[in-house]
């Protein structure tokens, strides 16, 4: 390679630093208002961001759905995610890093079937390997600091991943993760308490609706008591009693 070419290469590098923390606030501030972005973070032109989403400093988001309240913490980088509502995605997590080919493939290096030019070669004419996964997280998932979650991964619904796990493989709602590579350690809550959580989706509900029932969130028997109280008919007055009584069996 080039003098030159070498030079240039390190020339656009210094631009994108510039384009980041010079650029970026502004074109950040106009194209999605309604999202908070700390300084140095960024997120490409192509995610879509829900209500209320705070970014915090160093994230870097690229072609990324964020549900409405989530956020993200410092130095985070997320690509090609779709995550759900009311998400606490820990500092230094790492989710869709992209993927080498590691069978069949005679080398695990890009330049045999990549055209984004990692390194300074490229030999193949059009890409002949799916470099990245979509990764799907649910609502209320919480995501511990430095997680590293695969590409192609599902979380569902309210599951813990913890600190430094590496997921590889799928996880169940309401289940908690943890370790290299990451393995179930617990549910979250009994099998009833789940289900009931599913159906219920509390995080559908509207805000007015949030902040009257945040006083039972520190307890789901309260939640699910009111909740099933306000499901469960009226019990009769007397004089719907008396009519009872009054009519013939059926
Ligand atoms: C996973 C986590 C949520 C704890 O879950 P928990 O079920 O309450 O964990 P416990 O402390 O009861 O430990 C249960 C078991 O999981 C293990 N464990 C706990 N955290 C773990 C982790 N991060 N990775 C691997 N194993 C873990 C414990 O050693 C214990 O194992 P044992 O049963 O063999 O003794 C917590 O450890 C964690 O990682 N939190 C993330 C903190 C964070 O990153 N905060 C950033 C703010 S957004």
């Amino acid at each position: 390679m080039s003098r030159w070419r070498t030079l240039f290469h390190s020339f656009k590098s210094h631009l994108r630093l510039v384009k980041r923390y010079a650029y970026d606030p502004a074109r950040l501030w106009l194209q999605f208002p309604d999202t908070m972005f700390e300084l140095g973070a960024t997120a490409s032109s192509n995610c879509r961001f829900a209500e209320g989403v705070k970014v915090y400093a160093h994230c870097v988001l690229y072609r990324t759905e964020v549900g409405k309240f989530t956020f993200i913490a410092m130095g985070t980088h997320l690509r090609n995610c779709r995550i759900g509502a009311f998400c606490s995605i820990g500092p230094w997590v790492r989710a869709g890093l992209g993927r080498h080919p590691s069978r069949v493939f005679v080398t695990t290096h890009p330049a045999f079937y990549s055209l984004a030019g990692q390194s300074q070669a490229v030999f193949v004419d059009k890409p002949c390997f799916d470099e990245f996964l979509p990764i799907e997280i649910g609502n209320d998932v919480w995501i511990g600091a430095g997680a590293m979650i695969a590409d192609g991964v599902r979380i569902g619904d309210g599951a813990v991943v913890g600190s430094g796990a590496v997921v590889v493989k799928d996880v169940e709602p309401y289940t908690i993760v943890g370790g290299v590579p990451a393995k179930p350690i617990r549910k979250r809550f009994s099998e009833a308490e789940i289900a009931f959580l599913q159906q219920t989706q509390w995080w559908q509900r509207d805000e007015a609706w949030l902040r009257e029932h945040a006083g039972l969130f520190p307890d789901i028997q309260r939640l699910r008591e009111a909740l099933d109280s306000s499901v469960r008919p009226a019990p009769l007055s007397a004089a719907s009693k008396a009519d009872d009584l009054e009519r013939p069996p059926l």
